[in-house]
């Protein structure tokens, strides 16, 4: 995080706070959201669309990399608007604040109830599927009073191939996210025949944790074909959604472009893509999650057993694990760690950092240098903004560590930590089991 100091007695400080005061204070595990870095990256985003891109544009945050209220209402005070991809994370993002005119709506498999949510809050449906076509119109022939036409863009699969994990590329052919690129013809006819709905234009999405600017260089040029040909048909088409993607740094090794770099290449690209096809440049959105919010936090774990397995490995276990940071489990993905109360030390072991789930593959970080330390210390795993709480559990009934946002030396709780009573509240006993 930007605002990551080292004292002079070699302990952490974020957000002008010490970690081990904010460990003492809120308890541990803890995720710690650094407010500089977070408003910092949208402010990159949003100042780099504004120098590179000379029509209109606007940032959207995905808000799936991070849904919770404060978060969604820091960056829409930041002047971005939200992705959402769920009832859920709509109902998050109206319960926070922010205006339905700047939020998206994703979703491949939308229910009724979301779609009808979409509809009656006015916030810009982006159509994945036929079947969602189908039920849009359906549902506007039932409902009597909308204040303003639907916004409805739709999303196309760009086929474009990206390298990264499997598992999150999502703009190849061959994937469950969008109408396939044959049938943009299809589309566009059905939009001609159904004009009681506002089509404002394509979305595209090629995949996370990229580091190539190629790929979206590449889906620049088709999208913006896909433009002028429904401009061609008649169709007042006008914005582009060019998705998210853009990868961050977890380990010292990983050499992402930055911010103001990928948003030069795609607005050049847009640009020009739209001077070659001679159509007036459409307000550009891009909705990136992990570049915004990846950085901003670190979570602090605290030290527990180790164990030395001679000539094999030393296993570090920490309080939390796979349930606060699914990701290492699920994709394999590696990040960096410190000990807080410990950064000016220059020893170090390799140890491998577990976590306490009843799981051998619950390991956070394998073989990494870091300081020798003792039970008690506090471990910070860097980098852990993005799809760590979003995509956090309960396994093993361990509850969901709490969130604090700090700057300038103030801490404020953003997600309270799950009790107990939390963990149960859904339970239910039927009368025949109750004690
Ligand atoms: N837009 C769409 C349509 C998306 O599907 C995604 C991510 C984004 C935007 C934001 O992408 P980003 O800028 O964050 O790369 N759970 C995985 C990542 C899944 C990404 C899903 N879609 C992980 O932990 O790596």
């Amino acid at each position: 995080p930007l605002s990551a100091k080292i004292d002079q007695t070699g302990q952490m400080v974020i957000g002008g706070c010490l970690v081990t005061d904010l460990v003492k204070q809120f308890g541990s595990p803890l995720y710690i959201v650094d407010e500089l870095t977070l408003r910092t990256a949208c402010q990159q985003y949003r100042l780099s669309f504004q120098k590179f891109y000379p029509g209109p544009s606007q940032i959207l945050y995905a808000s799936k990399a991070w849904s919770c209220m404060a978060i969604s209402a820091l960056v829409a005070n930041e002047g971005l608007g939200l992705d959402v991809v769920s009832g859920g994370e709509l109902y998050t993002a109206l319960q926070a604040g922010v205006d339905p005119e700047t939020i998206y709506f994703h979703g491949n498999n939308k229910s009724v109830p979301e779609l009808e949510m979409a509809l009656s809050c006015g916030c810009t449906i982006i159509a994945d599927n036929w079947l969602e076509l189908e039920q849009l119109t359906e549902l506007l022939d039932t409902i009597d009073a909308l204040p303003n036409p639907p916004r409805v863009m739709l999303r196309i699969t760009p086929g474009i191939e990206c390298h990264t994990h499997e598992y999150i590329r999502t703009g190849h052919l061959d994937s469950k996210f969008g109408f396939d690129p044959n049938q943009i013809d299809q589309a566009l006819s059905f939009a001609q025949k159904n004009p009681q709905i506002t089509w404002v234009g394509f979305h595209a999405h090629i995949g996370s944790q990229i580091f190539e600017l190629q790929p979206h260089q590449d889906l620049t040029s088709v999208i913006v074909e896909w433009l002028a040909k429904a401009q061609a048909l008649g169709l007042s088409m006008n914005e582009l959604n060019i998705g998210g993607g853009l990868g961050i740094r977890y380990v010292e090794s990983d050499d992402p472009p930055s911010i103001a770099q990928w948003s030069e290449i795609v607005c050049n690209g847009i640009s020009q893509a739209c001077q070659t096809a001679n159509i007036p440049l459409p307000k550009l959105l891009c909705e990136p999650g992990r570049s915004l919010v990846g950085t901003s936090c670190i979570t602090a774990y605290t030290v527990g057993a180790k164990k030395n397995i001679p000539d094999i490995r030393t296993y570090l276990s920490v309080d939390g694990g796979m349930s606060d940071n699914p990701r290492p489990i699920t994709y394999q993905s590696v990040y960096s760690a410190a000990i807080a109360n410990h950064m000016d030390s220059s020893a170090t072991e390799i140890v491998t950092v577990a976590g306490k789930h009843c799981e051998s593959g619950d390991v956070l970080l394998k073989d990494i240098p870091l300081p020798p330390s003792q039970p008690g210390d506090i471990l910070v795993v860097m980098g852990t903004g993005a799809y760590n709480y979003s995509m956090a559990s309960n396994y093993n009934r361990i509850s969901r560590p709490a969130a604090v946002l700090v700057q300038n030396g103030d801490a404020n709780l953003i997600l309270k930590r799950e009790t107990y009573q939390d963990l149960i509240r859904q339970d239910c006993l039927p009368r025949h089991l109750e004690p």
